[in-house]
């Protein structure tokens, strides 16, 4: 087992807030701090185990902040019970690492922390959509290995999105950011596809239409597929934004890529296992002109067997969130959402967590994913 470090804040607190790994910014301490809490941080640079996790809660642990990266199931929410706890925060918007049902059973609140990083994620899913369309980054190995001798007019050709169709799997937060990028940044049309219409989606494009229509310029268009199949058919890009669930694992699999366009982009910013892996390997094997671009992986960090081979896929180290703007409010909403149940304050109950982030942030956990199962009152509603 790695030999772990602890950071200790504010011995005197009279409660006890575990935090699985150092997070960005000290105004999340602070809040934990005015919550009359001692902070015990482990400095890790390797995913806590179950055994370390139920060693940290000890027999004396009121809340934790924990990552995506551990496993959150009934025994260390048990262990938290039994210590005295009562809340848990992921540090993260996806909480797919965590058993909520076993969090319910045993009183626990658990939290999550949308919002503040959905530009940030939604930008790098626009960026690798870029990256594999242009090929950069092989274009950027053939440089770095010195074979760049001359421009050529054929060198690196890869794919325009302009006037294309974007295919926008799942339209919540992040879904909806990304294909406002790749409507009024790339001029794509756009379909998209979520249990729920989008109307304030589909109202934006219409106006933005109507603006590329006023400068004299091609019009793009929005609509809703009524199947998956219908959207990867139609689409030049697909973006990936749906939670992981047992309905989303292998969404993506090897009857859909070959649902495709054989010359489609295919982005992943969601979570691994929506793809099948190693069908998606086969896929890029033998269709050269198909590119993807990868954020998450579906056993992370390993990649499947053959994928960092492939020059026509673009790989990166799940960095979708990876903004200091982000990371710093995902943290103070972590510790909001602890230090208020701590404090017995009330869920929040809107989607705009902004006034958390402020100088005044409301007494409030600003996202419980289980507060109506737990009967915790709603903020203004008690
Ligand atoms: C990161 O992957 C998140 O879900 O916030």
């Amino acid at each position: 087992m790695p030999q772990r470090q602890w950071r200790s804040h504010f011995p005197q607190g009279s409660r006890r807030v575990v935090v699985t790994q150092e997070l960005p910014g000290r105004r999340w301490l602070e809040m934990l701090r005015a919550a009359g809490c001692r902070v015990d941080v482990c400095r890790a640079d390797s995913p806590l185990s179950a055994e370390e996790i139920r060693t940290a809660i000890g027999d004396r642990c009121d809340g934790v902040i924990g990552q995506v990266t551990e496993t959150w199931g009934e025994n260390e929410f048990r262990a938290l019970r039994a210590a005295g706890g009562c809340a848990y925060s992921n540090y993260a918007v996806g909480y797919n690492n965590v058993d909520l049902a076993a969090a319910t059973r045993l009183g626990i609140a658990v939290g999550n922390t949308p919002g503040v990083l959905t530009e940030t994620t939604a930008e790098l899913a626009a960026a690798l959509a870029l990256a594999a369309a242009r090929r950069l980054g092989e274009s950027e190995r053939f440089l770095r290995a010195g074979k760049f001798r001359t421009w050529l007019p054929t060198l690196f050709l890869g794919t325009l999105f302009r006037g294309k169709t974007a295919g926008v799997v799942g339209a919540g937060r992040i879904g909806v950011a990304a294909a406002r990028i790749f409507v009024e940044g790339f001029r794509m049309h756009l379909i998209y596809q979520d249990p729920r219409p989008q109307p304030a989606l589909e109202e934006r494009v219409r106006a933005f239409s109507g603006f590329l229509a006023a400068q004299g310029e091609p019009p793009v268009s929005c609509r809703r597929a009524e199947t998956l199949e219908e959207l990867l058919a139609a689409s030049d890009l697909v973006s990936l934004h749906t939670p992981l669930t047992a309905e989303t694992r292998h969404l993506i699999d090897a009857r859909r890529l070959a649902a495709m366009k054989p010359d489609a982009v295919l982005v992943n910013t969601s979570r691994g296992p929506v793809i099948d892996e190693a069908a998606l390997v086969e896929h890029c094997r033998r269709h050269p002109d198909f590119r993807a671009g990868l954020d998450v992986y579906e056993r992370e960090p390993e990649l499947a067997a053959g994928l960092a081979d492939l020059e026509n896929v673009v790989l990166l180290p799940h960095i979708g969130s990876a903004s200091p703007e982000a990371r710093e409010g995902m943290a103070i909403l972590a510790a909001a959402n602890v230090a208020a149940r701590l404090l017995g304050h009330p869920a929040w109950n809107r989607p705009e967590i902004e006034a958390f982030l402020g100088e005044d942030p409301p007494p409030a956990s600003p996202s419980l994913l289980n507060a109506a199962e737990l009967g915790i009152a709603r903020f203004g509603e008690a």
